[in-house]
């Protein structure tokens, strides 16, 4: 399976122009982990760059103006005009910097300029849960990312590692357990739908892409 993962993407990077790659699939379906194994791959070859639409979390201030705190991570609770306007700038702006918010697990609240589109840098690897959507503006969004992929994995394998990850990050198992059930999947039904529109599907369970160290931008 890696090799042929690995065929189309040096496939899609032969061109030799800029290339933004997306990468969607439900809530712990396995998209940042695909995403870090594609920047590790094409990043032994080529300057890559890293920005998750996890960025465009609205802040926590916001969502409680609109009422929205409860469902975070909804498609509603994402700023995607922003998002869209960060991808045509990756596109049209070649000569300087375009940064992009980066979301922030600990606080779980996006902080301006965390991640940072280099000139140099020639694959861009945007991962979120909304990519293929329907519903405005994200098939204007679909037309800025030269593929998609979709990770699929078991629901149940799924929601096993999105519990695991939310006591990583300081929930209770009850709370985790909680959070799963009655935020996350309610996006999972919407993406799922989305599904037939990728370019790739990647099964996520069957290999373990998983790195022995993580990636960092610039390692
Ligand atoms: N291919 C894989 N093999 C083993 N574990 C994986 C794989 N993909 C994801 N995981 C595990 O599942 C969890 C969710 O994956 P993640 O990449 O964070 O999903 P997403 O970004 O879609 O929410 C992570 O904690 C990761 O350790
Ligand atoms: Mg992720």
């Amino acid at each position: 399976m890696s090799d042929g993962l690995r065929a189309r993407l040096t496939a899609l990077l032969e061109p030799g122009e800029r290339v933004i790659l997306g990468i969607t699939g439900c809530p712990g379906s396995g998209k940042s982990t695909l995403a870090e194994w594609v920047l590790r791959q094409a990043g032994a070859q080529t300057q890559v760059a890293w920005v998750p639409m996890d960025g465009y979390h609205l802040a926590d201030s916001e969502l409680d103006r609109l009422g929205l705190r409860g469902s975070k991570g909804a498609i509603d609770t994402f700023d995607a005009y922003g998002y869209l306007a960060t991808l045509r700038r990756i596109r049209s702006e070649r000569a300087n910097i375009v940064y992009a918010p980066e979301f922030d697990r600990e606080i779980e609240q996006p902080i301006a300029g965390g991640m940072a589109v280099t000139p140099a840098d020639r694959l861009i690897v945007t991962e979120g849960n909304y990519l293929l959507d329907a519903s405005p503006p994200w098939p204007d969004v679909r037309a800025e990312l030269d593929e998609v992929w979709y990770c699929e994995v078991s629901d149940e394998l799924r929601r096993e590692r999105l519990v695991a990850r939310h006591v990583r990050f300081g929930k209770t198992p009850d709370q985790a357990r909680r959070w799963v059930d009655e935020v996350d999947e309610a996006n999972a039904g919407r993406i799922v739908a989305s599904r037939d529109r990728a370019d790739l599907i990647v099964p996520t369970d069957t290999f373990d892409l998983l790195p022995s160290d993580p990636w960092r931008p610039g390692s």
